[in-house]
């Protein structure tokens, strides 16, 4: 990883860049840092938002969100970075299955050691979680597929 770039935790301060941010990357803006939930972003030397990771928690599991690398840093690891400093929180609160949902980025999903599951199992392990509750409401869990990790 480029060691020019830093990851922090979010702040509520951070908000607006992080939903500004996920719009360019076309990925949703609802929801982020409500209670609940814990945002990372990566930052250049001059403060540039380049990455962000999210989840928000549940009972015993976690659900992973708005992992996403502007284009011009991808494919330098951090990525994985990201979701590794995700997954290292998840582990230390008590999160023993960590699940996601992605329709177009399987094979990253596969690359990074979570396996295909139906949406379904999702929404049972994660019923009262934000990003379950919102895709309930637009009805796009039908669309949706999950993914999970035991970590
Ligand atoms: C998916 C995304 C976050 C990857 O970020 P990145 O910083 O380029 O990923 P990394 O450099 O950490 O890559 C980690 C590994 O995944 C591989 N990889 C990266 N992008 C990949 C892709 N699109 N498909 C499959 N594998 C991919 C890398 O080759 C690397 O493999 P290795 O460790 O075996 O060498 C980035 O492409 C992105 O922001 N995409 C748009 C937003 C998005 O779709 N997010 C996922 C939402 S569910």
């Amino acid at each position: 990883m480029n060691p020019e770039i830093k990851i922090r935790a979010a702040t509520w301060a951070d908000q607006p860049s992080i939903v500004d941010f996920l719009r360019q990357m076309n990925l949703r803006g609802e929801d982020i840092l409500i209670p609940g939930t814990r945002y990372w972003l990566a930052q250049t030397a001059d403060h540039a938002l380049v990455g962000s990771a999210g989840l928000e928690f549940g009972e015993g599991a976690c659900l992973l969100r708005s992992v996403a690398v502007a284009s011009d840093y991808r494919m330098t690891g951090l990525g994985r970075e990201l979701v590794n400093t995700a997954l290292a929180y998840a582990r230390e609160i008590g999160c023993k299955t960590i699940y996601l949902f992605s329709v177009s980025s399987g094979s990253y999903w596969l690359r990074m050691g979570f396996q295909k599951i139906p949406v379904d199992e999702l929404t049972q392990a994660l019923p009262e979680i934000p990003q379950v509750l919102r895709f309930a409401a637009i009805g796009k869990l039908a669309t949706e597929t999950g993914w999970k990790k035991e970590i």
